[in-house]
């Protein structure tokens, strides 16, 4: 099966049935105390409804993933339950250059076209810094999609687990991080922040299963990025 088959399935299309099976995400996961987590950011096509999750890095730029994009973007910021929207803010989209619906530079951008007024509710979270030595091996994912990887169960509630950060060569790609475990990412969850040490350090991408009950699972390596990060900030139109 392709890479892209894998890097889809952690898509999800949002039910536009109202209350069927809306109450958990997150495979494993557990509820979020609600509002704890206040970079989180959830992203939905206007038109198709395509969910994804991102994460805020400054007043203006969500940080998501590259397979993410779609014509209609909408952020909202501060949330907590998906049926209980706030007003969505619309944005200039900067996804990778070499992103081409397989692995890696699976990286997006999204400029608010109006700044987030920072609050209890709505907060930034630091990216890793260049050149530092390890990071944490404990890791945290967080979203609003799947509960399980193989029945569609998204959650109206954003919901978090706890990760192991595997050792780099145990990754399929040099520009990726990964985990395995049968707890995680599913979809849904894609383009939300993987956190180590208080520090945004992967965003979920993918998950191949390779065995019944563990998926290993590939955030892009956000300090890989930095340059390109760094170059789009500066060089976004005000
Ligand atoms: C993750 O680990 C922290 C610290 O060990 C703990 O306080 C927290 O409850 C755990 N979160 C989940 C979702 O299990
Ligand atoms: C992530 O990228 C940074 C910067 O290029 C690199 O130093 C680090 O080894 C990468 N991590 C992995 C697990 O490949």
């Amino acid at each position: 099966m392709s890479i892209f088959w894998f890097i889809t399935t952690l898509l999800l299309l949002h039910s536009c049935t109202p209350g069927v099976g809306m109450d958990h995400g997150i495979v494993n996961g557990k509820e979020s105390i609600p509002h704890s987590r206040p970079y989180m950011v959830y992203i939905r096509d206007k038109y198709t409804q395509l969910a994804c999750g991102g994460f805020l890095i400054r007043e203006d730029f969500v940080m998501t993933a590259a397979h993410c994009k779609t014509k209609h973007l909408m952020v909202y910021l501060g949330v907590d339950d998906t049926h209980d929207l706030p007003e969505g803010i619309e944005v200039d989209v900067f996804s990778h250059e070499s992103f081409a619906n397989k692995a890696g530079d699976d990286i997006m951008l999204l400029k608010l076209k109006t700044p987030a007024t920072l609050s209890k509710t709505v907060n930034i979270i630091a990216l890793p810094e260049t050149n530092r030595e390890e990071i944490s091996s404990n890791c945290m994912v967080m979203g609003w999609g799947w509960q399980e990887h193989d029945k569609k169960s998204q959650s109206s509630v954003l919901r978090e687990v706890n990760l192991t950060l595997l050792a780099s060569e145990n990754c399929a790609t040099p520009h990726t991080l990964c985990t395995k475990e049968e707890a995680g990412p599913a979809r849904g969850d894609s383009g939300g922040p993987l956190i180590c040490g208080n520090e945004a350090v992967g965003i979920v991408s993918y998950y191949i299963m390779n065995e019944i009950t563990s998926y290993l699972t590939m955030y892009t390596n956000v300090s890989h990025y930095l340059p390109w990060i760094h170059s789009k900030i500066m060089n976004a139109p005000l």
